[in-house]
């Protein structure tokens, strides 16, 4: 599957690629399985991506799921499920990147697979080295693809626990905002934490309030302030403006909200950012943002995947498709969560 980057709608199916070059790592992977998400459709606008130094075409799909095929390191064994890092660190590299944070690179040269410079995994066979590889528990078989997502949450949580240990810290109501993927996931290592969580969303039906209920959470559809308590941590995941405005607000003194929700941008909105800043400073609250994950949070999410309920997180497989039928696949549909694109056999 590949775009033009920043060629609007230049997805197509491109059958003639050649196999994966050596140099792309010693693991070769055959594909099972990539999740579609939201970076997924701005790469395909045309809003976001890179191609390779020297390529107009970008090979896309970040949320990998394979089955080793050969792996002449011995780390890996051939049949083992793997999941590529997304990431890789800058060539500097800066001093983040040079102790395995590339997730807080500070120079911006990273590359990532399926997004900026480094071919994606949504073709048949890819290559990856085994420092980026991730092996999966064999009962993730269905679901793996969705260690990606649970990778970035994991890092948020990571990053929120560390925020909170900067004083006594004992956090109990948790607010997430989006019942997307990202939000419901972030739900879900919230309960593994044993929090209250409640979880905000627009949606009044479809399967998202029926998902947030089985994690034992509770469903709002109610604007942020309206909402009757104030939320320790906050996992922002809308990034629709308003929404981000109203819940640095709404924090309980000391919380902690972390912005997960990337925005389009070029929307103004009109708010009192001395009162936010008084609000901030007199309650001690850190509003910080997160994005991706190095290898730590990869290692996190494994866990939490294995000891999640494992017919919670197929459902939230709303959709899944065969590689020939990749525009329906790309196509946003009502009520979907994770639409997921399905190699081979
Ligand atoms: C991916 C991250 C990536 C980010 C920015 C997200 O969709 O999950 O791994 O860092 O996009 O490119």
């Amino acid at each position: 599957m590949t775009v033009k980057p920043g060629v609007a709608n230049s997805l197509s199916l491109v059958e003639d690629q050649p196999e994966p070059a050596p140099e792309e790592g010693a693991i070769l992977v055959e594909a099972l399985a990539v999740g579609i998400c939201g970076t997924d459709h701005e790469i395909i606008a045309g809003e976001y991506g890179e191609a390779p130094p020297a390529e107009d075409r970008l090979i896309i799909g970040h949320e990998s799921l394979g089955r080793v095929l050969e792996d002449p390191t011995g780390t890996l064994q051939p049949g083992d499920l793997v999941a590529g890092i997304v990431r890789h660190p800058d060539p500097v590299p800066c001093p983040n990147c040079a102790v395995g944070e590339w997730d807080m690179c500070r120079n911006g040269q990273y590359t990532e697979h399926g997004i900026k410079a480094l071919s994606g995994f949504a073709r048949d066979r890819w290559r990856i080295e085994p420092q980026f590889a991730v092996k999966l528990d064999p009962a993730l078989g269905r679901v793996g693809m969705l260690l990606e997502p649970t990778s970035v949450v994991a890092k948020a949580w990571d990053h929120i626990e560390r925020i909170g240990h900067r004083a006594e810290w004992q956090p109990q109501t948790v607010l997430v905002t989006g019942a997307g993927p990202i939000g419901l996931l972030a739900a879900l290592l919230a309960t593994q934490r044993g929090l209250t969580v409640h979880v905000l969303d627009r949606a009044t039906s479809g399967p998202k309030p029926d998902l947030v209920a089985a994690l034992g959470a509770s469903y709002h559809t109610v604007p942020v302030n309206d909402l009757p308590f104030d939320p320790d941590v906050v996992v922002e995941c809308t990034g629709a403006p308003t929404v981000v405005i109203d819940v640095m607000c709404k924090a309980a003194p000391t919380g902690i909200v972390c912005l997960a929700g990337v925005s389009s941008g070029g929307r103004s909105i009109d708010f009192d950012a001395g009162a936010l800043n008084r609000a901030l400073v007199l309650e001690n609250n850190v509003v910080f943002g997160s994005v991706n994950a190095n290898r730590r949070h990869w290692n996190m999410a494994a866990q939490a995947l294995s000891r999640a309920d494992q017919s919670w997180l197929e459902s939230l497989l709303t959709r899944r498709l065969p590689v020939e039928r990749y525009a329906e696949a790309y196509a946003p549909e009502q009520g979907d969560i994770k639409v997921v694109l399905e190699f081979g056999s």
